[in-house]
């Protein structure tokens, strides 16, 4: 069966074919425009929307009956949107959006946790040609303030509890024309502040009918995600309307979606996994999504999959972990027999997660990799290939990825290297926000350089093998040194701060810092706490170290800069290695 069929098919099978039956002769004869754009239905007149491809589109098919979204809240209620209730939603928002004079292109910030007005709002933003930059609701004033002014952020939907949490950095951000501040089922009194608006009010006064989309190129800014680097602030990694066509064929190749499945993403929209997995990928494969407002717990978790018969559940290697530290008891409490497919990004997954995995759900899990800057999965264990545990599996089709040397020169043998892509896939980030020498670095000698590092086996696995850069991926999540060092030097005990990645057994990483404090300050277990708190308060809880460690002198090159690979060492009692370039004390 061709795939629009299956898009299309109102007998939703429960075929046990996977989706990609033949890796080998795809990947051979694979072709983008015939393989994966012509799959879409985009604009009458050749535009593309993603939110069209979404919502819209499973309307006028004839699907606008089945449910899109399932929303477990975290005081147990269960709301349920058809596709033609999120069509009206949406609608209406992105009616509120023009009316509130939006213009295309104008970044609008969401900064909630995962209500179903999150979704419509996304949704209504990017039809109404907006660009929506989503931040993680545990993110403290420092990161919001940041993100929204490096962006220049013209609107923000967020809830009244985030909205007063970074009430003090409002004032400071001077392109922001409104607030719309959605309070579920009032859950706060006295929701808004100065001049916010009510998004309940807002959505009262405009109907799904008067709204008209906004025609949208392929070529559109559609999302704007914040992801670290080891030095500077986070970048605003900009995609484009195009990426849907690489998210959706993902989707439906890489995580065994098809029409009518039933889904479960555990990823925030804060990060990307969170809207090309949790919002478009699922969404244009048709499926019904199960959006859970709680965070990681083994038994809600399995109860989700239990009660609405999860066929395809994706999730993250330090989630996994923690399943396994609950315990095979758990698990076996509950039937999980309607999973179909588990799939797991973020961070390496471990061999042994693979085979507790498959003793336990009795199904593999399958590891994938991408990037923020890469927008969609690019390299796969496939429902229909051997997986080889601990490997990050095959590039997809119309994906070619290499090994390279310090020189950019691709290796051909089992050798590990620098991980590139060669550039040209459809979700390719277009752009980092006003940073354009820092993309251009991205791309050397016709790759597109990761910043991972990995080797290549002879049947053309990739394995992981680390970052080639400072950057902390904690939980999955990275973190960039720089911006929890300029976080802690804001504390006036603080003179100086090196932050490192220190492995962990569970979240792979934790964010270390090591500081030196100006004079009169003592070096004490409350003064540790204190710093800890307070860039808690500052980041998140994810972000600010989680241990302090108290130096005499800084490391530092002679040019000034702070040397964390030798801290890193240090703490690791590892070799300094080359260490010519460090300061005389
Ligand atoms: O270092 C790799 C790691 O996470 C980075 C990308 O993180 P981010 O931009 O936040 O995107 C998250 C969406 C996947 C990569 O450069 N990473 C991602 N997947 C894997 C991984 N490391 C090992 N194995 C993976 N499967």
């Amino acid at each position: 069966m061709q795939f629009d069929e299956i898009i299309k098919d109102t007998n939703y099978s429960d075929s046990n074919k996977p989706n990609l039956l033949d890796y080998k002769k795809q990947y051979e004869n694979f072709d983008w425009y015939r393989d994966a754009f012509s799959k879409l239905d985009w604009l009458p007149d050749g535009g593309l929307n993603n939110a069209y491809e979404c919502v819209d589109r499973h309307v006028k098919n004839g699907f606008g009956d089945k449910l899109a979204l399932v929303w477990l809240g975290k005081n147990g209620e269960e709301e349920n949107y058809t596709y033609k209730d999120f069509k009206d939603q949406s609608d209406k928002f992105g009616q509120v959006m023009i009316n509130l004079g939006m213009e295309k292109g104008d970044r609008v910030f969401i900064f909630m946790d995962r209500l179903p007005e999150l979704y419509f709002a996304a949704m209504g933003i990017l039809k109404a040609g907006g660009v929506i930059a989503p931040l993680f609701s545990a993110f403290g004033p420092d990161p919001v303030k940041d993100r929204m002014l490096d962006a220049g952020a013209a609107y923000l939907v967020t809830s009244p509890d985030l909205r007063k949490k970074i009430s003090p950095i409002i004032k400071d951000i001077k392109t922001l024309k409104e607030i719309i501040v959605v309070n579920k089922d009032n859950r706060f009194e006295d929701p808004l502040v100065d001049n916010d608006l009510d998004y309940e009010a807002l959505m009262k006064d405009v109907n799904a009918e008067s709204f008209k989309l906004v025609n949208t190129s392929q070529y559109d800014f559609s999302i704007m995600h914040y992801t670290s680097g080891s030095t500077g602030k986070p970048k605003g990694v900009l995609h484009r309307h195009q990426a849907v066509v690489q998210q959706m064929l993902t989707g439906h190749w890489a995580l065994e979606l098809s029409h009518g499945d039933i889904y479960f993403c555990t990823a925030d929209p804060g990060w990307v996994t969170g809207t090309s997995y949790g919002m478009i990928a699922p969404w244009t494969n048709g499926v019904t999504q199960i959006i859970y407002e709680g965070g990681f717990s083994a038994s809600s978790w399995y109860e989700i999959i239990q009660k609405y018969k999860v066929d395809v559940w994706y999730t993250a290697p330090t989630a996994i972990r923690l399943l396994m530290r609950s315990g095979e008891e758990v698990v076996n409490r509950y039937d999980l027999t309607s999973l179909k497919f588990i799939g797991s990004v973020g961070e390496p997954l471990n061999p042994e997660a693979v085979v507790w995995g498959e003793r336990n759900y009795k199904l593999p899990i399958h590891d994938n990799w991408w990037q923020t800057e890469t927008g969609a999965i690019m390299c796969a264990n496939y429902s229909s290939t051997n997986i080889k545990p601990g490997s990050m599996g095959r590039p997809f089709p119309g994906i070619t990825m290499g090994i390279l040397d310090d020189q950019y020169n691709e290796i051909e043998n089992e050798d590990s290297g620098i991980l590139a892509v060669r550039p040209g896939w459809p979700s390719q980030m277009f752009a980092y926000w006003k940073q354009d020498d820092m993309h251009n670095s991205r791309f050397k000698k016709g790759w597109y350089i990761t910043g991972d590092q990995a080797s290549r086996d002879k049947e053309g696995y990739f394995w992981f093998q680390g970052r080639a850069d400072d950057v902390i991926n904690t939980a999955g999540h990275l973190v960039g040194p720089f911006e929890v060092e300029s976080a802690l030097i804001e504390h006036p005990a603080v003179a100086e701060a090196g932050v490192i990645g220190k492995p962990d057994p569970i979240a792979m990483e934790i964010v270390k810092a090591f500081v030196t404090l100006n004079p009169d300050y003592e070096q004490t277990d409350e003064l540790r706490r204190e710093l800890i708190r307070f860039s808690r308060e500052k980041l998140s809880a994810g972000v600010a170290p989680r241990e302090i460690d108290f130096l005499e002198t800084m490391p530092k090159t002679r040019s000034g800069k702070i040397m964390r690979r030798l801290l890193k060492a240090r703490e690791l009692g590892e070799p300094e290695g080359d260490i010519s370039t460090l300061e005389d004390d």
